[in-house]
């Protein structure tokens, strides 16, 4: 989510710091700081905003030697911990100014390490979970300055590791030592972090796209190390430093990519980080017990208890995440949930009372037609729950709760990993709801965590052979309209990949139930007309399976070339399709954050062979402010 970049060499560090840092700014705009070691002085600015708001304060403050040093890091923040402010951006300083730290990620036990440091009598000037790994640092090699024994760049990665040993949850550290000043350390756990490797100089950042520019020979560290850069060298270690040996590559692309990390378009890439996009989504809410913890939801217990009616309301892609809610959170929460289009619901007169709970979904946060939905709710006196992407943004401000999706910034403006990010969320509420009103045992939760759970990794299988979709999606680039079916949570699942394809492709494109087919749109099918079905799993009884299956049977026998989205092993499917798309296995409630997966890669590959531009389709815009 956050951007790091880090330099050690013989140039000046600031100007290859803010380069890098401009090139990963799609990974958050909030603030963004740098810290640059000159002249026995770590010399740092940080700004809250874009990236131009720091390269301001540095055009005024030109003169200090700031510069010239040769040693930095900076940082470019999408706020987790603490809100986007000059005061919370990264670098964080030690209280003795002498070690600053830059992380992406969240520390998941900074609360205690926070309440230890200050009970020795530590400081602190943000609200950050950053700011605990910079005074843990400089005590660190304090003590082992005190005692000896090492010096030099090899203090510095000793201190990093005997920090990390003690922090829990997901980061890229990077920090600086002002008396070991041709050095950078870094540390990683969950959070990307490549080396590159210069001529007498290297680097460090969160994706390539920030040193392209100098080098092109790259390492991909592993889980769980720190990594040592000095001009001369590079030295990998596990967290209890035994040496380690990174992945080398050579990078074949050009700086001119570099914005889209590699990709042709920021919506591929955005496609290809959704596992990791569901994974930072659920980190820190599932408990090792299997149970959902959602304390920053500021809703109390008995809140939850109170609740008769569930409204969930929202727009395109974000609706489509709400209808497939709806079925979550009525099978596992026994309580009826209606789903509403945010421009409809205020002019309906909703039945709404303090017992009803409304949850608005947004990714942007600002969207209008959302936002005077939520204000007629307020007014109504039901409570509010956001599930929203963006931090600080209005709808969660004015709602009386909020879940954030841990999805990084979306740039394309078609929503891709905001979608599957808002499902996570709605999951972990309804699974809430149904553990806080106990009408789930503890072991039912603690099944449907584990498939949660395991839902990365199935859709990075998914993702690794995509190749016959895009090849499909070229095939279909003439196709006049294209139709999806689907039933269950695989209704919303086919109007979500009608929505896509008529937004980046400009075609003809409907999602229907697939039960509905019979009552008018199945005259629409015609002698090769594409069909997309999406086919739930066989598994238990398989009773909507079989129908979805009788459906199909209905369009091909008028003539549908039909593409089938079914589970892997599902053979008896292979019979009526044209083209077959397997899934891994899923439990049905949760199979749509594995079979809309192919249905972005189909519109994103249709739009692009008909030349459109995807990021930015024709018409449209990323946040909608007007009603
Ligand atoms: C479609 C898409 C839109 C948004 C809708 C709501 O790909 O992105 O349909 O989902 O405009 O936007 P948010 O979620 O920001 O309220």
């Amino acid at each position: 989510m956050c951007g790091i970049v880090g330099y050690v060499g013989n140039r000046p560090a600031l100007s290859i710091v803010i380069d890098g840092l401009r090139r990963l700014e799609y990974r958050g705009y909030d603030s963004a700081g740098v810290a640059i070691i000159d002249s026995e002085l770590v010399k740092t600015e940080k700004k809250a905003g874009k990236l131009a708001n720091l390269e301001k304060a540095l055009a005024e403050r030109s003169g200090d030697g700031i510069e010239a040093g040769t040693t930095g890091i900076g940082h470019t923040r999408w706020a987790t911990h603490g809100g986007p402010t000059d005061r919370n951006a990264h670098p964080h300083m030690s209280a003795d100014g002498r070690v600053a730290v830059i992380h992406n990620g969240i520390i998941e036990n900074f609360a205690r390490l926070r309440a230890e440091l200050e009970a020795t009598g530590v400081e602190f000037l943000s609200d950050t979970d950053t700011e605990c790994a910079a005074h843990l640092l400089a005590a660190e090699m304090r003590a082992l300055r005190e005692a000896g024994g090492v010096d030099g760049p090899a203090l510095l990665a000793e201190g990093m590791r005997l920090v990390v040993r003690r922090l829990e949850g997901a980061f890229t550290l990077l920090a600086v030592d002002v008396d070991v000043p041709d050095a950078v350390v870094a540390a990683r756990r969950n959070s990307p972090l490549v080396v590159g490797r210069g001529n007498g100089e290297n680097f460090l950042a969160s994706d390539v796209s920030a040193f392209i520019e100098h080098t092109r020979e790259a390492i991909e560290l592993g889980q769980d190390q720190v990594v040592l850069i000095t001009p001369a060298g590079i030295e990998i270690t596990d967290f209890d430093g035994a040496p380690a040996i990174g992945k080398e590559f050579h990078i074949d692309w050009d700086a001119s990519a570099a914005e889209k990390g590699g990709y042709d378009y920021f919506m591929l890439k955005e496609i290809a980080e959704q596992p990791q996009a569901i994974a930072d989504t659920l980190l820190g809410r599932l408990s090792e017990r299997g149970e959902i913890i959602l304390d920053e939801v500021r809703l109390t217990d008995q809140d939850l208890r109170d609740v008769d009616k569930v409204f969930i309301v929202a727009c395109g892609t974000s609706f489509h995440a709400g209808m497939i809610a709806k079925y979550a959170i009525e099978h596992w929460v026994r309580i009826p949930c209606e789903v509403e289009l945010a421009s409809e619901f205020r002019y309906r007169d909703p039945i709404l009372d303090r017992s009803t709970l409304v949850i608005v979904i947004s990714q942007s946060g600002e969207t209008m037609d959302t936002l005077m939905a939520l204000r007629h709710a307020k007014e109504q006196k039901a409570r509010v729950l956001a599930i929203c992407n963006t931090n600080g943004s209005t709808i969660p401000r004015e709602s009386d709760a909020v879940l954030y999706t841990h999805g990084g910034p979306e740039i394309a403006v078609a929503s891709t990993k905001a979608f599957l990010t808002q499902l996570a969320a709605c999951y972990l509420i309804g699974l809430h709801l149904a553990q806080i009103r106990g009408v789930m045992y503890a072991d039912e939760v603690a099944a449907v965590v584990e498939k949660l759970r395991q839902t990365p990794d199935g859709m990075r299988t998914l993702l690794d052979r995509m190749e016959e979709v895009r090849e499909l999606a070229r095939d279909l680039r003439t196709a006049s309209t294209i139709l999806f079916i689907g039933r269950h949570v695989g209704f919303p699942v086919a109007l979500e990949g009608a929505l896509k394809l008529k937004e980046l492709a400009y075609m003809h494109a409907e999602g229907f139930a697939a039960g509905e087919l019979k009552h008018g749109p199945i005259a629409l099918i015609d002698e090769g007309t594409p069909v997309v079905c999406v086919v739930p799993s066989p598994a238990g009884r398989g009773v909507i399976r079989d129908k979805v299956v009788s459906n199909i049977q209905e369009v091909r026998a008028r003539g549908a070339r039909t593409i089938v989205i079914a589970e892997e092993g599902d053979e008896d499917v292979r019979a009526f399709a044209d083209h077959l798309i397997p899934v891994p296995h899923t439990p049905t409630l949760l199979a749509p954050l594995m079979t809309t997966i192919p249905l972005q890669i189909l519109a994103c590959e249709i739009a692009t062979a008909r030349g459109n531009d995807v990021d930015q389709p024709r018409n449209l815009a990323k946040s909608v402010t007007v009603e």
